[in-house]
């Protein structure tokens, strides 16, 4: 978040490599057993020069002073991404209950893209106990619909929103914990704010095909819960 010191939110997500390895750090090109290479403004008064962080997550590891300064060049949002593995630390995720997601391709064309087969995807959700981040912990929640199925076309922009689709829901943001605003049922598992085709070969409930706005919608509604196109390539 925007009221924290870059110093502050790089090191969240970090810790300590007390015998840094012979092994270049990928930021400045210097090995890890000695300083930092990276000579900008502003840096000095950071940490010390020699202070090497490993990544909590991928464990990728760099002069922690690199790391504040790639921070610094960049948008400053709260979130730090690693540049060897593309993972990003630090971004917002949802409450969707635990379950799974597959997806495979059937060889069928969708309503509006008759040139492709079409991309099946599969959640399945089974009702449990709420958890702290729900609305009565808990308490149990139901799940209704599932397994539930959704498509998109194979073509380029079908497959990315495929890989936004896995970013969001590593994130739990797919699903989450409400109350359902076509049953009227509480604490039960709902779609989030991301829309998904659950309707194969018409569009009789407006969750169909064809709709050539589609996957473009479904991209701004993935931007406005953060996850863009950069978030694609952590896959
Ligand atoms: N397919 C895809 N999206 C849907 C559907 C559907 N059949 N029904 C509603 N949505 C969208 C709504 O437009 C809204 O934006 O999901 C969002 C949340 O709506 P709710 O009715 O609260 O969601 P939920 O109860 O999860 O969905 C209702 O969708 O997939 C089916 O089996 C599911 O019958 C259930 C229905
Ligand atoms: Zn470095
Ligand atoms: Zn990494």
């Amino acid at each position: 978040c925007k009221c924290k010191t870059p110093e502050e939110v790089v090191k969240r997500y970090w810790q300590k490599v007390r015998n840094p390895p012979e092994e270049d750090c990928t930021i400045c090109m210097e090995t890890l057993s000695g300083p930092s290479g990276y000579k900008g403004p502003g840096i000095s008064g950071v940490s010390r020069a020699d202070l090497v962080g490993q990544l909590e997550q991928c464990s990728h590891r760099y002069h922690v002073q690199c790391l504040v300064a790639m921070y610094n060049n960049g948008n400053k949002d709260g979130r730090l991404q690693c540049p060897s593995c593309n993972t990003i630390y630090g971004a917002k995720t949802g409450n969707q209950p635990p379950g799974k997601m597959e997806y495979h391709i059937i060889p069928h064309s969708l309503p509006g893209h008759p040139d492709c087969k079409t991309i099946r995807i599969i959640y399945f959700i089974p009702p449990g106990i709420q958890g702290p981040e729900h609305p009565n912990p808990g308490k149990p929640f139901t799940a209704r619909g599932f397994p539930r199925q959704c498509y998109l076309p194979d073509n380029d922009k079908g497959c990315k929103v495929l890989r936004l689709l896995l970013v969001a829901w590593d994130r739990r943001m797919i699903f989450s914990v409400g109350t359902s605003s076509t049953t009227g049922e509480s604490e039960t598992v709902i779609w989030n704010e991301v829309h998904h085709k659950t309707e194969f070969g018409s569009n009789l409930t407006g969750h169909g095909y064809p709709d050539p706005d589609y996957l473009d919608n479904v991209l701004e509604e993935l931007k406005a819960q953060g996850i863009t196109e950069e978030d694609g390539q952590q896959l």
